[in-house]
């Protein structure tokens, strides 16, 4: 009863904020660069053979003609911080600096914002085989983790080098699954104080469980059936209240972004992460989404992007994937669809994403006029 007198006055009081500003909430929109964490089975790896962050070209097309503002530039923190010294505020300048020229190049060049992706799943020492390698940060039965205190520091230097970019965004880490839910809250809670410390104003992004999926944000998930996301993510406390949640959301069948069928409705299996976001005073970004090439899929994104527009809980997302290392694979929804890399084929030698899903169905979704262009990374 609560529940429906609460969604007509959230109806009655989004149409009135539509009478005077039409879609004005989503102020982030923009793509993936997916490749600073490629070949992570070979580390330290070699920049330019095993991994790359961007393309310059790629980032003139989508800020300059295609208009968004956003990208998330991932990589490994085996390269950044080097098994040798272990997590933490040591960093390999190497691949820092090559790093830094491809967040500069995004943020200072073009004064698009950066999201900082840490793409690590929430584990450390062993990438090799992600998602499933590798040492839970904070696991005090596992003798080769990293402790929650470790990633604070990382975190604390990370930011302490990018404190005076107002373009950037911190993911404080990508996809954490199959762990203690009260686990990846306490850890992002670590990275968050670490990253206050340093002074550092820019808007903070935090992942829960499952693979950040919204779908299943009030569910338990994993094998184990560790606790929901929405038993702990509200326990965050930013002390500038400048921290949206991170989420996921495939619409295949089983949510993975890899099939090129969509089958999964955005707004009905994002309500009540909705609910959870609005009862909680939080806002969130879908820093990761995607579909086939193919009118349904077309249709299932359209909606799921308009559904975003239409809740004022949601202020951007980014779809996945362009990156100058995918070729004709696809980042994203079956073999034959290719990534969003302009430029490319898909492996048939037909056009790629960035050419079919991208202009069908991304494209018209994007709030050119109410993009962000200045100002402190923000919640508005
Ligand atoms: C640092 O990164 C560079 C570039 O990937 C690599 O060549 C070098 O071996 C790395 N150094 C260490 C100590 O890992
Ligand atoms: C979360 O916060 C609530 C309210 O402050 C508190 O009652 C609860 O114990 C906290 N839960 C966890 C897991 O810290
Ligand atoms: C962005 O890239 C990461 C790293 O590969 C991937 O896990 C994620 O699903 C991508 N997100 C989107 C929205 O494409």
């Amino acid at each position: 009863m609560y529940t429906s007198l609460r969604s007509k006055f959230a109806l009655l009081l989004t149409s009135c904020v539509a009478a005077v500003s039409v879609g004005a909430k989503i102020i982030f929109a923009g793509v993936n660069e997916s490749g600073g964490e490629f070949g992570s089975g070979n580390l330290p790896g070699q920049f330019l053979v095993d991994y790359d962050f961007i393309n310059q070209a790629t980032v003139d097309t989508f800020v300059d003609q295609e208009q968004i503002n956003l990208f998330r530039v991932a990589f490994l923190m085996e390269r950044m911080c080097p098994l040798a010294t272990g997590l933490g505020s040591t960093f390999n300048e190497t691949y820092f600096s090559e790093f830094e020229d491809a967040v500069n190049y995004i943020t200072v060049t073009k004064g698009a914002y950066a999201i900082l992706d840490p793409h690590n799943y929430m584990r450390y020492n062993d990438p090799s085989a992600q998602p499933n390698s590798g040492s839970i940060i904070g696991d005090s039965s596992d003798p080769n983790a990293a402790t929650t205190e470790q990633f604070g520091a990382f975190w604390t230097e990370l930011a302490n080098r990018f404190v005076d970019n107002e373009k950037v965004i911190f993911g404080i880490n990508n996809e954490p699954h199959d762990m203690d839910t009260q686990l990846i809250v306490t850890n992002n809670q670590a990275a968050i104080d670490g990253i206050r410390s340093t002074g550092a104003e820019q808007l903070i992004i935090a992942p829960g469980n499952g693979f950040t999926g919204g779908h299943s944000w009030t569910q338990t998930t994993g094998s184990a059936g560790n606790a929901p996301s929405s038993d702990f993510m509200a326990n965050l406390s930013d002390p500038l209240n400048n921290l949206a949640i991170d989420i996921h959301e495939y619409l295949d069948v089983d949510f993975s972004g890899s099939h090129d069928e969509c089958a999964q409705p955005g707004p009905t299996n994002l309500a009540a992460l909705t609910s959870w976001l609005e009862e909680n005073n939080l806002k969130a970004m879908v820093t990761e989404f995607g579909g086939g090439n193919n009118q349904n899929c077309f249709d299932l994104i359209n909606e799921m992007l308009q559904y975003l527009a239409d809740n004022d809980v949601y202020i951007g997302w980014s779809a996945w994937a362009a990156g100058p290392f995918w070729g004709t694979f696809s980042s994203c929804c079956g073999t034959d669809t290719g990534s969003l890399e302009p430029g490319n084929t898909n492996d048939l030698g037909g056009p790629n994403a960035f050419e079919t899903v991208w202009p069908n169905a991304m494209k018209p979704n994007i709030p050119v006029a109410d993009l962000k262009r200045s100002g402190v990374s923000s919640l508005s």
